[in-house]
């Protein structure tokens, strides 16, 4: 994130040097203050930090002319600032500070700006720079001060001020005082327009975040695919927790965010925690914050991410992982409502709408007692399983086809179609990691692509090659029989103690022994 705080440093000892941090780059603007009083550079510095606070460009744009008018004593001033090409006005004001509308020496602002150097007149009428000049007759100007606005090298507008009567005549010392203002000034109307910038590109962002998590990015048109979008879009608006259950890559959150994007709680965040990245302690904090000075390293205070997902979404992703401690603390606040920060007494409100999802099969969790049963149903109101690609083959041709359109619009290379052979090598093959190995293999096979169509050779060779694939998942097979056969001997064919060593259901048990024909009249 860039850090748009202009640091002022104003060294008054030595070399007077104003050092502002702006952006990534650090810019060194010396400025002539020999001849500067303390008490000016004193103002120089307060005005430096009121206007390098205001980050809202018509804000700061005003404050600066108004601050320039009440320091030099003059009696009109005016910004400019180029825009396309040209010096456009964008503050015009009297000593009163209103707005006004006359016109100025165009002769001398563009003189400033094309030069980029100051201009001091006390006498603008007698001043030969200026004979041919028809504002300074037309409207009567005796005093002039001017300067350009500089940032980083470049001149980005100019500050003109004048005095029409002969009660104010401006000095060295007011020209020298300008210019330092100046230098400071245009550092911050440069952030300021970088501000506004990124709050617009952060609008768009947003906005093609939100279109990729749109349901007319999810695809799929299986049965089984169908069933669940429609059950989603009838839950969509109501509070239920949602459980997402499938394997990894299938979708999970993908899913949970367009939830999130399509429901009313949109304006709000979507607050994603990944509770099986984090150490137990860790994850504590994340979740529910912590006030100064709880533990060693609490410097301040902190909201947990209940708190930062208020009135949104929060998505619990990997929750299986969370660890049983943990799983205590976060039914007591999900069934409150309310959280209390680690180190604090006082209790917090929330309202959020909690998605999680897990690669792993809970049923089988809670069995086998490393989740909670209680914590589990107040997870799963209503409980998605999301289908291994596998299961759902028909949509690998029109999942492929979504990928190759992102890929070549992102790669800029025009690859359209798949060949016939390569969607046949895509459907036979078994997508272990799912939807988000296709999309890699796409990925892959887009940078492959020597023409318009992707072609069998253009697809990552495990893919091409499903001999080797099923020779994979064949020693899969005999290293999984082998492992069950051998541990069902171990616990003497009982069922029930085996199932537990080996961390699965009886239900699963059952069939895999099923399977490797072992099963049926075995143990209890
Ligand atoms: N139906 C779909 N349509 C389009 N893209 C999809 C679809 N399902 C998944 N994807 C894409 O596949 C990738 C993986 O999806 P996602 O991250 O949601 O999976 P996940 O289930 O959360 O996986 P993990 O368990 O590994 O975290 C993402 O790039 C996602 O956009
Ligand atoms: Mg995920």
């Amino acid at each position: 994130m860039t850090n748009l705080s202009a640091v002022i440093r104003v060294s008054i000892r030595g070399a007077p040097c104003f050092c502002l941090d702006t952006t990534e780059k650090i810019t060194i603007i010396t400025i002539d203050m020999v001849n500067m009083e303390k008490e000016e550079l004193a103002t120089l510095y307060d005005i430096s930090q009121i206007i390098n606070s205001i980050l809202d460009i018509g804000v700061l744009l005003n404050k600066v002319m108004d601050l320039v008018i009440e320091t030099t004593g003059a009696e009109r001033g005016f910004l400019m600032l180029k825009e396309n090409g040209k010096l456009k006005t964008k503050v015009a004001r009297n000593i009163d500070k209103r707005t006004i509308e006359t016109e100025i020496s165009n002769t001398v602002v563009n003189k400033v700006f094309s030069s980029g150097e100051s201009l001091l007149t006390s006498d603008a009428k007698a001043d030969p720079r200026f004979s041919s000049s028809d504002s300074v007759f037309l409207y009567n100007i005796t005093s002039i001060l001017s300067c350009p606005l500089v940032s980083k090298g470049k001149t980005i507008g100019v500050i003109y001020v004048d005095s029409i009567t002969k009660k104010k005549v401006f000095t060295k010392k007011n020209l020298n005082f300008l210019q330092g203002f100046s230098n400071i000034a245009a550092i911050s109307i440069e952030n300021a327009n970088l501000t506004s910038k990124l709050k617009e590109e952060n609008v768009v962002l947003k906005r093609a975040i939100g279109d990729r998590y749109s349901f007319k990015n999810i695809v799929g048109k299986n049965k089984k695919f169908k069933e669940i979008l429609n059950v989603i879009e009838r839950i969509i608006d109501s509070n239920v927790s949602i459980l997402l259950e499938g394997e990894s890559g299938t979708g999970k959150e993908l899913l949970a965010r367009a939830i999130h994007n399509n429901s009313q709680r949109n304006k709000k965040e979507f607050v994603a925690c990944y509770c099986g990245a984090m150490p137990e302690t860790l994850l504590e904090s994340e979740l529910f914050g912590y006030k100064k000075g709880a533990f060693t390293g609490a410097y301040e205070d902190k909201k947990g991410l209940f708190e930062e997902a208020h009135l949104g979404t929060f998505f619990l992703d990997e929750v299986s992982e969370i660890p049983p401690r943990v799983q205590v603390k976060l039914l007591r606040v999900l069934q409150d409502g309310e959280v209390r920060r680690l180190g604090e007494t006082k209790s917090r409100n929330f309202d959020v709408r909690l998605i999680s999802a897990t690669n792993k099969n809970l049923e089988d969790e809670l069995k086998t007692g490393k989740f909670r049963e209680d914590l589990f149903y107040r997870l799963k109101v209503v409980k998605i399983t999301l289908p291994p690609l596998r299961e759902r083959k028909d949509d690998i041709p029109i999942l492929a086809d979504h990928f190759l359109k992102i890929q070549s619009k992102e790669s800029g290379k025009h690859v359209n179609k798949i060949s016939n052979e390569a969607i046949r090598a895509l459907v036979n093959y078994l997508w272990p990691g799912n939807v988000r190995e296709l999309g890699n293999a796409i990925h892959y096979a887009v940078a492959m692509a020597r023409g318009e169509e992707i072609t069998l050779e253009d697809l990552p060779a495990n893919i091409v090659n499903p001999a080797e694939e099923v020779k994979s998942i064949k020693k899969l097979r005999e290293w999984e029989k082998e492992i069950i056969l051998r541990t069902f001997k171990e616990c003497n064919y009982a069922k029930v103690k085996t199932a537990r060593v080996l961390g699965i259901s009886q239900r699963t048990l059952h069939s895999k022994l099923k399977k490797y024909k072992q099963g049926g009249d075995y143990g209890t």
